[in-house]
């Protein structure tokens, strides 16, 4: 049976990662892969809708709750788009996966890390990225690139000491994990940041290769 290939983009807000995740799905489509690009929270109508629950800036919540919504999203999106993505031999794109949900929930928020984890499995279904891109950047130097932007969310809005958590979180689980994630600069040119990726992707196991979507 074939098995696609997961690919997940992660880190602090406002690192570009919808962007890297557009050019990667370009330059992977050009290579003739077939690439589903999709999002978490978010992929399905469900999970969209709950999407717009867990970041209403005008809702407060405590974390048990933020967990389980976001974990209710993913159980929907893995049901009904990943698995039968990768089921079909596809390359799938996903912009924010577990690694934030251990980030986030589980560092920031303080819930305990195995329950996450374990959470987090049985949300996916035991489905889990064949390689996560970390798009690092520190947030002060993103917050100088982007101050004119407005703040869009319930998590964006928490604000300096929130996000360097988050960039600390990540940066923890690369070390951790370092054979999956890969760690790229993300305060560079967009041109610059997709290269890399893409180099990074290459070196990778079971990475498919032009022509065929089969791995
Ligand atoms: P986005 O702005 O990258 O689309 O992500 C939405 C926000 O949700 C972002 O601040 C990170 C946060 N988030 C979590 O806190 N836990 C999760 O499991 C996921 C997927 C996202």
């Amino acid at each position: 049976m074939p098995h696609g290939y997961f690919i997940t983009l992660e880190g602090v807000d406002g690192g570009g990662k919808t962007t890297q995740l557009e050019r990667l799905a370009a330059a992977l489509r050009e290579r003739g892969l077939t690439v589903v690009t999709t999002r978490e929270p978010g992929g399905t109508a469900t999970a969209e809708q709950i999407r717009r629950v867990v970041l209403d800036k005008d809702l407060v919540m405590g974390a048990r709750t933020e967990l389980l919504l976001y974990l209710a999203a993913r159980a929907e999106h893995v049901e009904h788009v990943i698995r039968p993505a990768l089921a079909a031999g596809h390359v799938v794109l996903c912009d924010r996966f577990a690694d934030s949900t251990l980030v986030y929930q589980g560092v920031v928020r303080g819930l305990p890390l195995d329950e996450v984890e374990r959470l987090c499995r049985f949300a996916a279904e035991g489905v889990t990225p064949d390689r996560t891109i970390l798009l690092d950047a520190d947030p002060r130097a993103l917050l100088a690139r982007r101050a004119d932007r407005q703040v869009e969310d319930r998590l964006e809005q928490e604000g300096l000491v929130f996000q360097e958590k988050v960039r600390e979180g990540f940066l923890a689980l690369w070390r951790r994990h370092g054979s999956r994630i890969c760690r790229i600069d993300a305060l560079r040119p967009a041109d610059a940041v997709t290269r890399d990726i893409l180099a990074a992707l290459a070196g990778g196991d079971r990475f498919p290769r032009k022509d065929t979507n089969h791995v």
